[in-house]
């Protein structure tokens, strides 16, 4: 792999300012990317799906710059995300002395940019970090904007920090190993940003989604265009006080859905929850008279085209009944004195956050969908 050029999309936060860059090979040059932010020494946390493939190249681009290189290569899965995990992780950077100038990189899926995220922002009060996320899910959400944590028994994120990368690296070579599941998933993250607030990304997609899905430069514009307005989001609402949220749009749904398999990633991976979240999302609105049924429509159209689930029928097996759906929303973090918050649209692109949803109008809408 080489560096071929790339795309480079600022993440406005003053003195956390950032860039995401986007291209083939970047993370050949990581090393020098840590020596120009001053790093003497980098621990990179991976884990044992990811770091036989990529491990070796990043650690050699590292001591090629100079610096002190050392790894911890984790278990795969969501269950990494724990304490025991955190503990681990926090113990190896203070075996290889990461100081405050040093650096944390994170090379994985979202679970390791969380995990290693979160590390990062407690060891010694904070030290920095480098995205580098290998799933096309991580490289348009869960790398940028800074939500690190772990997950409890209570639930998934609860215990985490607001920590900002130093920088993302998104090389889109590592993409081309992912299964077609794997990238399908992420694809849902990418059509979010279009129902947000953008329907030409959504018309385009529409369009395009077969040249994204075979990699070039429609893949690099569908991934740069996803982290453009994500960091937009990002930097007008850094701390999830208010517009943040949208980037929510299908999530409540999703995190029930997940919940309700108990997170077995073989029966619901995140991107496929969230695609049926999207289209319930958008079938909610058009309940509501917030939307037409038309947009409802081309939403799951496109969704099922792309060969996501977009039904609670879809997943294998049971997940029970709108009660216990609910039940599971009412564990959501986005819950507030006995109403529920949903990001609703009043057309593609035209999504807002919607704060006083009565259960029963959600409990009457799952039952029907059961049904
Ligand atoms: N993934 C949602 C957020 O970053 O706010």
């Amino acid at each position: 792999m080489s560096t071929t050029g790339f795309v480079t999309v600022p993440v406005a936060l003053g003195e956390r300012s950032y860039e995401i860059r986007i291209g083939s090979g970047l993370m050949t040059g990581v090393g020098a990317d840590a020596k120009a932010l001053g790093a003497r020494a980098a621990t990179v946390v991976t884990d044992a799906h990811v770091g036989p493939l990529y491990l070796d190249s990043v650690r050699a681009s590292l001591e090629a710059a100079g610096l002190a290189a050392s790894d911890i290569v984790l278990p795969p899965g969501e269950s990494t995300k724990s304490f025991r995990h955190l503990e681990e992780v926090s113990n190896a950077l203070l075996a290889a002395k990461i100081e405050r100038g040093d650096l944390v990189i994170a090379l994985g899926g979202g679970v390791i940019g969380d995990l290693a995220g979160f590390a990062a922002a407690i060891l010694r009060r904070g030290v920095r970090a480098i995205q580098i996320p290998t799933s096309l899910l991580a490289q348009v959400d869960s790398s940028v904007g800074g939500k690190t944590g772990i997950n409890t028994k209570a639930g998934k994120n609860l215990i985490g920090a607001f920590h900002q990368p130093s920088l993302v690296l998104a090389d889109t070579d590592v993409l081309d190993t992912l299964s077609p599941r794997e990238f399908r998933a992420g694809y849902a993250e990418v059509v979010k940003y279009g129902l947000i607030d953008d329907l030409s990304f959504f018309s385009w997609l529409e369009k395009n989604w077969t040249e994204v899905f075979a990699g070039g430069e429609a893949r690099t514009k569908a991934i740069a265009t996803s982290c453009t307005s994500k960091a937009s989001i990002v930097a007008r609402d850094e701390f999830e006080t208010g517009d943040r949220a949208l980037l929510n749009l299908g999530h409540t749904f999703a995190h029930a859905l997940e919940a309700a398999v108990a997170y077995d990633g073989t029966r619901l991976v995140h991107g496929e929850a969230v695609a049926i979240g999207l289209a319930l999302a958008f079938e909610f609105s058009a309940r509501l008279g917030l939307t037409s049924e038309d947009d409802a429509d081309r939403v799951r159209d496109h969704l099922k085209a792309v060969g996501l689930p977009t039904r609670i029928q879809d997943i294998p097996g049971e997940v029970g009944d709108a009660a216990h759906l609910l039940d599971l929303m009412g564990q959501d973090k986005k819950v507030s004195g006995g109403r529920l918050t949903f990001i609703l649209a009043r057309g593609i692109g035209r999504s807002f956050i919607a704060s006083d949803i009565p259960p029963q109008n959600v409990l009457g809408f799952l039952s029907e969908k059961l049904a």
